[in-house]
Order: C-alpha cells, then structure tokens, then sequence
C-alpha cells in the first residue's frame, strides 16, 4: 500500500502540467476502471495498480515522439523504490505495450495484467469521458467539430489528412467507434458496450442538431 501511495505522489506531481485528456485525472480514472475489472479477475493486483498509475507517465506524443521515456521514468522510479525486477519488467512491458497505435499495433507481451490495463485505459476514450477527451484533444490540435465535406477514413494519404486537419468527429470512425470489439477481458466488453451505446447516441444527436431537425 506504502508503494502504491508513493506512485500515487510520484504520478500527479510529474503530470502537474499534463494537457486535460492526460492528466491526473486520466490516470486516476483508469487507475479506479483497472481495479473495477481486477476484482473479477484472477491476477497480480500490484501489477495492475502500477501499470495503470505509470501508463502515461511520459507519452511519446508530447515529447518528440519518443517513446523510450515513459519505460525509462518508471523503471528509475521502480529501482529506487525497491520493487523486484519482475515487477519492474512487467510494469514496464505493460507501458510498452498498452497503446494502440492506430491498431496495427501487435503486442509484443501478453499478461492478464496488460489486458487489464489495457482495458481500463480503452474505456477512458469511450462514452462520455471519451467524447469529452476527443473534443478537448480537438481543441488542443485546434481542430473543427464537425465538416461533412471531410468524410472518415478517406482515400487520402495520412499526411494529405493530416494537412486537412481531419475534425473530431472523424476520430470516432477511426478509432473510438472500433474500441468496443477490442476489449481484452469480460468486464471490460461489458463495460464499454453500454459506452459504447451512449456515443451512437451523441452521434445521432449531433448531426439531427446540425440539420437543425431537433
Ligand atoms: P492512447 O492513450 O490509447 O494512446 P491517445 O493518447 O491517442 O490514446 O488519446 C488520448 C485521448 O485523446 C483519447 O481520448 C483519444 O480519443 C483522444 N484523441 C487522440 N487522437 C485524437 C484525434 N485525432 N481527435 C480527437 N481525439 C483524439
Ligand atoms: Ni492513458
């Protein structure tokens, strides 16, 4: 528990200015959906509770896109804490592992540990926390709402897409619209189908405002 409260510290203070769909808050969200499917599941809690509060502890997209320092930080942290060499490897396996990467992604590592984590942090992105995070992502990257004119998963080349500074909406097409059908573990499926079901609904919503028929 000692350990746990440590990371805990560790964790906010170094996410202190993180950007809103990565900070404390994110982790602890994923920290508390980890623990939910841990309960049901036969598995190293430790592991799980380290991985989901280390997962995003320096992702690549804000630092150059290296991806070598979020592993690096928790092992530094790991070691002076005295944690076992097989946590540590674990943990940092799960931090290596947990992104999805467009999808095309295959992991390296498995343990039920990852799946869970995994899991937890994929139910951060859907339902309404998810739509939340996908406007405020948006906004960040100073991105339209909405342009019928740019349809989803187009013929264009990703940097063509990228140019054309693709709006939020497209992101659900892309990514948070297929996550339901990725989920590792029971809980997790059980979880996002009903998040899942509530983002048909915004959508729905959504464009029936933008027609102005509701
Ligand atoms: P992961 O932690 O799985 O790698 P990301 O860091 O890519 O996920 O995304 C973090 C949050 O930002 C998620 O809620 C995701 O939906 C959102 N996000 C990422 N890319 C985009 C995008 N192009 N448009 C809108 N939201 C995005
Ligand atoms: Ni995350």
């Amino acid at each position: 528990m000692e350990l746990i409260n440590k990371t805990i510290v560790f964790v906010k203070e170094k996410l202190n200015d993180a950007e809103g769909g990565h900070d404390w808050f994110h982790i602890e969200r994923v920290y508390k959906n980890a623990l939910l499917i841990a309960k049901d599941t036969n598995c190293d809690e430790t592991v799980v509770q380290l991985g989901a509060l280390l997962h995003d502890i320096a992702d690549s997209k804000f630092h150059n896109g290296d991806e070598t320092i979020g592993p690096k930080t928790a092992r530094v942290f790991l070691e002076a804490e005295n944690v076992s060499e097989e946590i540590i490897a674990h943990v940092v396996n799960i931090i290596e592992n947990i992104s999805y990467k467009g999808g095309n992604f295959e992991r390296k590592f498995s343990s039920v540990e990852l799946d869970i984590v995994q899991d937890a942090d994929r139910l951060d992105a859907i339902g309404a926390i998810g739509v939340a995070r996908a406007f405020n992502y948006g906004g960040f990257k100073n991105r339209a709402l909405y342009n019928p004119e740019i349809a989803p998963v187009t013929n264009m080349t990703k940097e063509e897409y990228k140019k054309n500074n693709a709006p939020t909406i497209n992101h659900f097409y892309e990514k948070l619209l297929l996550l339901k059908d990725k989920m590792n573990t029971e809980k997790g499926k059980e979880i996002a189908a009903e998040r899942h079901r509530f983002m048909e609904s915004f959508l729905a919503q959504f464009y029936a405002e933008w027609e102005g028929v509701k």
